[in-house]
């Protein structure tokens, strides 16, 4: 958390870099754009999101990697046209009566009699590193947009996606009606330009997912206190997330993925319904968030304590297309060479048909992160490395996942919970924790 975090702004977490990292990244997505937009003039428009009854609002992962501002209803306007470079950001308006109902956001505060910025305002400047003079208030956007929308060739949107048609909401609309009223304009998906800067992480940003990803293997191994069969998987669900909330997370990155016997060969079995019996194989696939940013770690574990010897070989041969991915993993190769490393490990064991996902996907503030699978990793990239063997038939599914920083020579294990089959079994040996707290 930043120092300049005011307590009382509870909801209101900047992302603890520094303002001038806020204003590089948009000055390097400005460039972006601009490359992209060939010399036209351009506008862009990146908002934060809107917040829905009784659910957790996560601001738009490109809005808040370009500002650290976590408050729905908030536009970031960038602009370069003949008449204008510019910045802005809308802010929701500071709403008391509301603030009664969800907490304090970062809210554009106002001026002073005498047209400065009042205390509000000059603390979101300073926070964000947009000058309080180009700060506003969110229902000032048709006036933002009014002249430049005249003057731009290309409008680049992070236009929300995947949202079920009974919950689209205003932002959508508003993107629609801008489009059908400008069929003139050329709009483009802010998202790709966006995402390939997210995918390579700053050390700070790679500092929280270091703190998201301690609380996740910790979590593993509270799973390996409490392990014992019978135990529902929402018992083992509860053991986890009570472990990330306990430790400091303020969510979790994905639903936990606690699936045993059958359940570990349904690759996100969310639902964790099932009672544990002796026997089984139980996958948990968990990771929380933290400051925004994620982890996503996968072990697999015997509930009797002790893996059978078809489990051991297929557990083996899991761990043994992890590490050659791992070993492949490096600047310069793509994720699908990654991929590759995995699959003709698990070939090599005899279990092709068996392996049927990806290997890897990008991790920071999304659980599966942006960023062009076309481009070579680079040092900076964080990837998971989580190959699988999923034989229905046998109610026998193995998936080990870690999470892999790309260095300049090659490739740092970031998660550390226990994953060698007989450390497991020492662990499971031990005398099982019954109550959490
Ligand atoms: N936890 C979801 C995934 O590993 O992709
Ligand atoms: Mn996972
Ligand atoms: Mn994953």
């Amino acid at each position: 958390m930043s120092a300049r975090t005011a307590p009382s702004h509870r909801n209101a977490r900047t992302s603890g870099v520094s303002t001038d990292h806020h204003a590089g990244r948009r000055q390097a997505l400005k460039d972006r754009f601009k490359a992209d937009a060939g010399g036209r003039p351009w506008l862009a428009l990146i908002f934060s999101g809107e917040e829905r009854n009784l659910q957790v609002f996560t601001p738009d992962p490109t809005f808040y990697y370009l500002t650290g501002v976590e408050s729905p209803n908030a536009l970031l306007f960038l602009a370069l046209t003949p008449r204008q470079d510019s910045e802005i950001l809308l802010l929701p308006a500071t709403d008391p009566a509301k603030e009664r109902w969800t907490g304090k956001v970062l809210s554009s505060g106002g001026l002073t009699p005498d047209c400065l910025p009042d205390a509000l305002r000059a603390e979101a400047g300073a926070r964000t590193g947009v000058p309080s003079g180009s700060i506003g208030i969110f229902q000032q956007i048709e006036d933002v947009l009014v002249r430049p929308m005249r003057e731009v060739d290309v409008v680049y949107m992070n236009f929300p996606e995947d949202t079920p048609p009974g919950q689209v909401g205003w932002v959508q609309h508003f993107a629609d009606r801008l489009r059908a009223s400008n069929p003139h304009l050329q709009f483009r998906h802010a998202a790709r330009l966006a995402g390939d800067l997210r995918r390579v992480k700053e050390g700070g940003e790679i500092e929280k997912m270091r703190a998201a990803m301690a609380i996740t293997d910790e979590a593993q191994r509270a799973v390996l206190g409490h392990l014992r069969p019978g135990m529902k998987e929402y018992e083992i669900q509860a053991i986890v997330e009570y472990t990330f909330m306990s430790l400091g997370a303020e969510h979790v990155a994905f639903p936990s993925i606690i699936g045993s016997g059958p359940y570990s060969c349904i690759l996100h079995y969310d639902k964790n319904r099932r009672t544990t019996r002796r026997g089984d194989l139980v996958i948990c696939d968990i990771g929380c968030r933290k400051d925004l940013y994620c982890a996503d770690v996968t072990r697999t574990y015997p509930v009797s304590g002790k893996f059978t010897k078809r489990q051991r070989q297929v557990y083996d041969a899991v761990l043994a297309a992890q590490e050659a991915a791992l070993g492949a993993a490096k600047p310069g190769v793509l994720v699908k060479d990654v991929h590759q490393a995995a699959a003709d490990a698990i070939s090599k064991a005899g279990f092709a048909p068996y392996f049927f996902h990806g290997t890897s996907h990008y991790l920071g503030i999304e659980a599966h992160d942006a960023g062009s699978y076309d481009l070579p990793l680079e040092p900076g990239t964080v990837i998971t490395i989580e190959p699988g063997i999923y034989i229905a038939e046998e109610e026998l599914g193995v998936r080990i996942e870690d999470d892999v920083l790309i260095t300049r020579t090659g490739a740092e294990r970031m998660t550390h919970a226990p994953r060698d089959a007989g450390e497991i079994e020492k662990l499971l040996g031990r005398p099982r924790k019954t109550l959490v707290v």
